[in-house]
């Protein structure tokens, strides 16, 4: 094969390995029939190249495991803590850490500390854990993302912007004092990881500095979007990720954080905040429920590891080539016209199952069954993102048919290698010439809560 562009490699080169479990077909067929066509309920050894997260399975660098052994594991005050508080001022600009043991950890006390009950919380997309979370404190998620997001197909460079219209109707029609905040999620994951533009985030705080409505931003992945900032929006292609990073950033009051996503660490997250009397509440709540404020439930060398991971995510040369690794896997399935999400995300590859399974329903979870019948082809984990992501209306107790049904191939940050990805695309692209003899799932057990994650289904 002859090469037309120049190829890109990874920054690095790899030190450790660790060996993979090869499995036969019926193995796999065994193992998901056991899982109840669930990939969350796989046993990760029986997976060969999983894709089911970028979150907290990123390869950790010699200069971060390096620092795992300066771990300052006392009780309080841990030197790992300031050194982190001292990297989230200088990379984020937030004057106030609390760091947490995951992101959820921070959506929580978040949450509860400003939503009062009755309140609505707008937001670009929801979340699933940010959205639980702003229920159980008694608020009402209200989605305010630009229309273009949820349609799987359409071109805009910055598919994951706040309608500005929606969150002032939003305003008019419930009042100020009944909106508690609102997030910004950057990228937005169940968009398919679209970024959003500077010039959107601005208008957004500035509506809200307008209305005294605080502006929280979900950074999981606000590193990768800086990148997309850089490639696409006038203005930013001389600046670097860091400072477009932190200009972002200054558009908002306050950040929860996964640190496993962008900060290239297993563990991990952090609420940082400008406000004192929000630091001071979030401090006393930490205590209850995380880890003295000095730790939140993370070791100390954990929270090295988050603070050295955070340097070097904001690499220019490492971030391209994260996106571009991930933008190779969806060009490759393109050959075969395998229907996907528009453009690209940052994270992930969306596979767009209603088209992939036309002639399977939506209440018959076409992307749960493409999730499980990739699994069988090749033992390639993927996560389902659609009708049994979105659960039910908490009121009504139906289920939401979320016009996107999605299966998400996610990359993990540093793990696989061009091959790992050049097999996806061959698996995907032969389950998509046998279409038509797939086959739907029927759901035989449902937890109350995040369903996605324990539901069990049976092959039709
Ligand atoms: N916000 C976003 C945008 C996320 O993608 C996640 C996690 C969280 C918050 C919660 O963080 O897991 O550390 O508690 N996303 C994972 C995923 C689970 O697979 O997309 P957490």
């Amino acid at each position: 094969m002859k090469f037309t562009t120049r190829p890109t490699a990874e920054p690095f080169k790899i030190k450790v390995v660790e060996p993979l479990k090869v499995t036969s077909r019926q193995d796999r067929e065994k193992a998901i029939k056991e899982a109840g066509y669930n990939t969350f309920l796989l046993r990760s050894e029986d997976v060969f190249i999983d894709l089911l997260t970028d979150s907290g399975t990123n390869a950790m660098s010699d200069y971060q495991w390096a620092g795992m052994m300066l771990g300052d594991e006392a009780y309080a005050g841990s030197k790992n803590y300031y050194y982190l508080e001292s990297n989230v001022q200088k990379f984020y600009g937030y004057k106030y850490l609390v760091p947490t043991h995951q992101g959820r950890g921070a959506e929580h006390m978040l949450s509860q500390s400003l939503i009062k009950k009755g309140q609505f919380v707008p937001g670009n997309m929801y979340f699933t854990t940010t959205r639980l979370h702003q229920e159980l404190a008694g608020g009402t998620f209200v989605d305010v993302i630009i229309d273009e997001a949820h349609d799987a197909q359409v071109a805009h460079p910055f598919k994951g912007n706040v309608c500005l219209q929606k969150f002032e109707d939003l305003i008019k029609r419930e009042g100020a004092a009944n909106i508690a905040y609102i997030t910004v999620g950057a990228t937005v994951n169940m968009a398919g990881g679209q970024p959003v533009s500077m010039e959107n985030i601005k208008a957004v705080y500035a509506l809200a500095n307008k209305h005294g409505i605080k502006v929280v931003l979900d950074a999981t992945r606000a590193i990768e979007n800086a990148y997309y900032i850089q490639q696409r929006e006038q203005g930013y292609s001389n600046k670097s990720v860091a400072e477009i990073l932190r200009e972002f950033a200054s558009y908002s009051d306050a950040a929860t954080m996964s640190g496993k996503k962008d900060l290239l660490v297993n563990i991990g997250g952090f609420v940082a905040v400008n406000d004192w009397d929000l630091f001071e509440e979030l401090r006393n709540m930490v205590v209850v429920y995380e880890g003295l404020h000095t730790y939140g439930g993370l070791a100390g060398r954990d929270m090295e590891a988050m603070a050295r991971g955070m340097e070097e995510a904001v690499q220019d040369e490492y971030i391209a080539y994260r996106i571009n690794q991930v933008a190779s896997l969806g060009a490759r399935m393109e050959h075969y016209g395998i229907p996907m999400v528009k453009p690209f995300g940052g994270h992930a590859i969306f596979l767009d199952a209603k088209k992939f399974y036309e002639h399977i329903p939506q209440t018959q979870y076409p992307a749960q069954a493409l999730a499980a019948h990739l699994y069988i082809d090749s033992g390639v984990r993927a996560m389902e993102r659609g009708m049994v992501s979105a659960g039910r209306n908490k009121e009504t107790g139906e289920e939401f048919a979320p016009k996107l049904e999605l299966v998400r191939l996610t990359i993990p940050r540093r793990v696989y290698t061009q091959s790992h990805l050049d097999l996806v695309a061959y698996s995907v692209a032969e389950l998509y010439e046998n279409r038509k003899k797939a086959k739907g799932l029927k759901m035989i057990y449902e937890p109350r809560y995040l369903r996605f994650f324990q539901a069990r289904f049976e092959s039709l």
